[in-house]
């Protein structure tokens, strides 16, 4: 084995295609997925990469010290990709504290661990995090984000997400440690928890149940399919120098209720429905407090630094989503059952 990489959050949507992706491409490497499992792990997302021999699972949860210690002691990780995190804002309205410790709290453990085991020796490691446009606040009708934006973030997620990369700054800047960043748009594609706007529709389509739609629909996102996120995170561990951070994003901006209607017409197709049928279920429903108007990323640094470029357009990465979960209608099931009908009522049936 060439090289260790320890993958947090692994076992979520993002995660388990940077697992996958790095098994796959590189079987010199041993990598060792950490992962809590939270309401959004799912061993499933590892499911067909599981056997393969240069893949290790590890359950721990990052915010517990002790076991952070252990696990970087036990395998001495040569790279860090750090993904695990709470990360869906609505949650973090609900609860912010549990975002605080996971996303600073659980981010600095690694940060500690990682500088413990690698005592000052530099030399062929890299601690790469990885987080959001959302830290950056919202957009008016114009602009971009760029690496220069200053940060603004306004949801208890993106402020602990914002909190978190300042730490992993902090660690390069007073140690001297090599960490790299990524503050990618929003993501979408397989394996993503039916809590997030786009697979939340999908499931409600499938179940002929009203599609909510936050305050007026005209919030802006910049979607990205979640393989191109992949493609550039391996990209930017194993390429870019030390220090940088890179903007990643799809040039690729709808508006929610847009995106929604143009869901509902792809799907009408695919379920052989009267077209329009499933733009019946939209429903108007009251707005997220402190809802962001719009994000939008300038992606121009990674594309000419190193040659990275979306691979699939947003209707062929909509197709292929829509055919993944309709393929895979018993994940679906088993992630919606249990406690997931809790959440959905606390969140849209009070
Ligand atoms: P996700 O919620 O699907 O998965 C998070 C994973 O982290 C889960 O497997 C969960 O079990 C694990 N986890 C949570 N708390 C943990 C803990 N305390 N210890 C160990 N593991 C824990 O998230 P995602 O959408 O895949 O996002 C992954 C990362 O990418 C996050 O850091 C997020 O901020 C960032 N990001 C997400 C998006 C997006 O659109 N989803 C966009 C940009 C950046
Ligand atoms: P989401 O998928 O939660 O991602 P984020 O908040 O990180 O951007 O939401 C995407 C957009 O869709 C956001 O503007 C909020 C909106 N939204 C709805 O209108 N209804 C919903 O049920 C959800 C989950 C999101």
């Amino acid at each position: 084995m060439k090289k260790t990489i320890f993958i947090t959050g692994g076992a979520g949507f993002i995660g388990s295609h940077v697992v996958r992706r790095l098994v796959m491409r590189y079987p010199e490497y041993r990598v060792v997925n950490v992962d809590s499992l939270t309401y959004a792990g799912n061993l499933e997302n590892n499911a067909d990469i599981a056997q393969y021999p240069n893949y290790v699972f590890e359950k721990a949860d990052i915010t517990e010290n002790t076991a952070v210690e252990a696990l970087f002691d036990k395998y001495l990780p040569d790279g860090v990709i750090h993904l695990a995190a709470e990360s869906h804002v609505d949650r973090s309205i609900s609860n912010p504290l549990e975002f605080v410790m996971t996303n600073v709290i659980g981010t600095v453990n690694l940060l500690n661990a990682a500088r413990r085991i690698w005592s000052n020796k530099w030399e062929g490691k890299r601690f790469h995090h990885v987080s959001t446009d959302e830290v950056y606040g919202a957009l008016g009708k114009e602009g971009l984000f760029t690496e220069h934006t200053s940060y603004n973030p306004h949801s208890p997620y993106s402020a602990s997400k914002a909190a978190s990369d300042h730490f992993v700054k902090a660690y390069a800047d007073t140690y001297g440690m090599p960490v790299v960043l990524t503050n990618c748009s929003n993501n979408y594609g397989p394996n993503q928890f039916p809590e997030k706007l786009i697979p939340l529709c999908i499931h409600n389509i499938i179940n002929n149940k009203p599609l909510p739609i936050y305050g007026n629909g005209k919030y802006t996102r910049d979607w990205l399919y979640v393989k191109d996120h992949a493609a550039a995170i391996d990209l930017v561990f194993h390429k870019a120098r030390n220090r940088e951070t890179y903007n990643i994003g799809g040039f690729n901006e709808w508006q929610n209720i847009n995106l929604v209607k143009e869901l509902c017409r792809q799907m009408d197709l695919k379920l052989g429905r009267v077209a329009g049928t499933s733009e019946q279920l939209v429903t108007y429903v009251k707005d997220r407090p402190g809802h962001d108007l719009r994000y939008a990323i300038d992606a121009t640094k990674i594309k000419e630094e190193l040659g990275w470029n979306p691979s699939v357009t947003f209707e062929q990465g909509l197709a292929l989503t829509i055919d993944w979960y309709l393929d895979n209608k018993e994940w679906l099931v088993n992630v919606t059952s249990g406690k997931y009908q809790q959440y959905y009522k606390e969140q849209y049936e009070r």
